[in-house]
């Protein structure tokens, strides 16, 4: 396996495969834009040598799956070069996917996979199976304590304060579509929820909450096959305050699916 983008996720993801995905993947692979963070993921965990890669492609070609962790745009033309290169893709960068998926079509024409895991969030699995009857609405809210929007740069713009934040203050309301833009770090799960239903018509609340020390995402979907209604209170992860501890997992459990003959769960 090749990991690309050596932050919090990626890092752990290489972790797991000392671990939960020993009997699954052997890492071949890393590479970061930031060389240094691939060279000491790599003495952390005393990869042999030549683990760490000087390019994108030079990982492409040296595995069979590609997990990208990258937390920049970057994302999609690294997604789209594992596809053209026949790989499995774990996407980690759900909310940048979501506005290229023509990466979907070029996936199925290259007989590549793309597996997208639920990350921060419960009920991608009832939603999936009650898309097929139809819905009438559906509603993610997402509840981040302040400094889990750090560096935001649509908030920055619009002159908010992260620090003066007092009391639970409504950041966004709108479509996914744009959730995605403003806030392409912290919105990875609606535009999940979003493919998963197969649908754009989704109301978005983010809220910035100084109460809050979990991340916590509440989705409401009412449609044909009655009320689907989850809440997640996620751990954020240590080394990356954006991302949710469940989100880490989530993607280490999906790699494991991907290798596995049985599958649990719709
Ligand atoms: N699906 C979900 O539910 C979910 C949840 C949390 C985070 N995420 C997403 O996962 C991604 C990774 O999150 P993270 O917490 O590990 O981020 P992070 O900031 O901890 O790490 C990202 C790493 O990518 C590297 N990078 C940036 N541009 C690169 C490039 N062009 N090539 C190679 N490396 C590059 C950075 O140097 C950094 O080391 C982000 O896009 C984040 O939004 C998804």
């Amino acid at each position: 396996m090749g990991i690309v983008g050596c932050g919090a996720i990626g890092s752990r993801i290489a972790l797991s495969i000392t671990k939960e995905l020993k009997n699954h993947f052997m890492l071949s692979a890393l590479y970061d834009i930031d060389s240094e963070k691939a060279a000491g993921l790599s003495r952390r965990l005393k990869a042999r040598r030549g683990v760490v890669k000087r390019s994108v492609d030079e990982l492409i070609a040296s595995c069979d799956v590609v997990a990208e962790c990258v937390n920049t745009p970057a994302a999609q033309g690294i997604i789209a070069k594992a596809v053209r290169a026949r790989k499995k893709v774990l996407v980690m960068s759900v909310g940048r996917l979501f506005t290229r998926n023509s990466l979907f079509a070029l996936a199925r024409r290259h007989g590549s996979s793309l597996v997208l895991p639920s990350g921060a969030i419960a009920g991608l699995d009832a939603v999936k199976a009650a898309r097929l009857a139809g819905f009438n609405s559906i509603t993610i809210t997402s509840r981040k304590p302040p400094a889990g929007f750090q560096g935001n740069s649509f908030l920055i713009k619009k002159g908010i304060h992260l620090e003066d934040i007092v009391s639970d203050k409504l950041l966004f309301e709108g479509n996914v579509k744009d959730a995605v833009v403003k806030f392409p770090q912290n919105i990875n799960v609606a535009a999940a929820l979003a493919l998963a239903a197969d649908s754009t018509r989704i109301k978005v609340r983010v809220i910035a909450s100084p109460s809050l020390e979990r991340n916590t995402h509440e989705i409401v979907c009412t449609g044909k096959s009655g009320t689907i209604r989850t809440i997640t209170e996620n751990v954020p992860c240590p080394d990356n305050l954006k991302t949710s501890y469940l989100a880490v997992l989530s993607g280490i459990q999906a790699l494991k699916q991907l290798s596995d003959q049985v599958k649990i769960g719709t």
